[in-house]
């Protein structure tokens, strides 16, 4: 018997530093056909792509030509609007390509380009005000899991993220325990929907009740066809934000027809 979720589900597709733009746009375009064939419903699961900077603009025009009903967005934004920051990329731009959203502060940002809480909190602001959904992932390395227990980073981190921001916020939030991020080695739906639990809270503390009732969380880290369904019958997981496997086209529409696959 399918149960109708709280929250729309959000199946996200992170490529990481994968795809070039010609690549991206035969991908898309596979992509969409094979949803298309297999009568994917988008208003029940909606699906989004976050490509690398340099694809945006192919994608841009390929879904508003062929008015695919795949959203997408950047892997990262400037906590800039404009200026001197070579290399960096403001929410004006990317709100110009029509994304809808942005993925800020993943574990690959934090730890390999030093990004502290405070900086995804301004990126946070910056996307809300250039009208870009802010992605905000968070999570625990295996040392923090060991020293703080599961919940304690993920929970600072997403603290920090919100503050300041209003009651209007329309933010997703992403968990992704680093040590599950690539491993093969994913949490298990108990697991994640703990965390979601707490990260609810948080969200209902910083922003409000109703904000937190209709914001989705998404869990990420070694997601894949076959263990998706546990993670989607926990109620406060409303999706997930998949790396490697969303880059097989076959795999990836199989994590997005979870429910027919498993018969949610
Ligand atoms: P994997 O699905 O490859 O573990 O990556 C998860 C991730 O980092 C998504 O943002």
């Amino acid at each position: 018997m399918a149960v109708t979720p709280a929250r729309t589900p959000l199946i996200a597709g992170n490529w990481k530093m994968n795809l070039d733009h010609l690549q991206a746009i035969a991908f898309v375009q596979k992509l969409a056909w094979s949803l298309k064939d297999a009568d994917h419903d988008f208003a029940t699961v909606e699906v989004a792509v976050f490509p690398p900077f340099t694809d945006l603009r192919s994608v841009q025009t390929l879904v508003a030509a062929d008015k695919l009903p795949l959203a997408y967005g950047a892997q990262d934004v400037s906590e800039h609007d404009s200026g001197a920051y070579t290399g960096e990329i403001s929410g004006a731009f990317l709100s110009q390509l029509e994304c809808q959203y942005v993925i800020i502060g993943h574990s690959e940002r934090r730890t390999l380009h030093g990004e502290s809480d405070e900086v995804v909190a301004a990126k946070v602001a910056a996307a809300l005000k250039h009208n870009l959904v802010p992605v905000i992932c968070v999570g625990e390395s295996a040392e923090d899991l060991e020293l703080h227990g599961q919940a304690a980073v993920p929970v600072a981190q997403l603290r920090t993220a919100l503050a300041g921001l209003g009651s209007a916020a329309d933010i997703v939030v992403a968990y992704e325990p680093v040590w599950a991020i690539g491993s093969g080695q994913a949490a298990t739906p108990d697991q994640a929907e703990q965390v979601a639990l707490q990260l609810r809270a948080v969200i209902a503390d910083s922003l409000g009740q109703d904000v937190a009732a209709k914001t989705r969380i998404l869990y990420g880290g070694s997601v894949k066809s076959g263990n998706i369904a546990g993670f989607m019958r926990e109620p406060n997981v409303d999706g997930a934000l998949v790396g490697g496997a969303s880059l097989d086209i076959t795999e990836f529409s199989s994590i997005i027809r979870y429910q027919k696959h498993v018969g949610l």
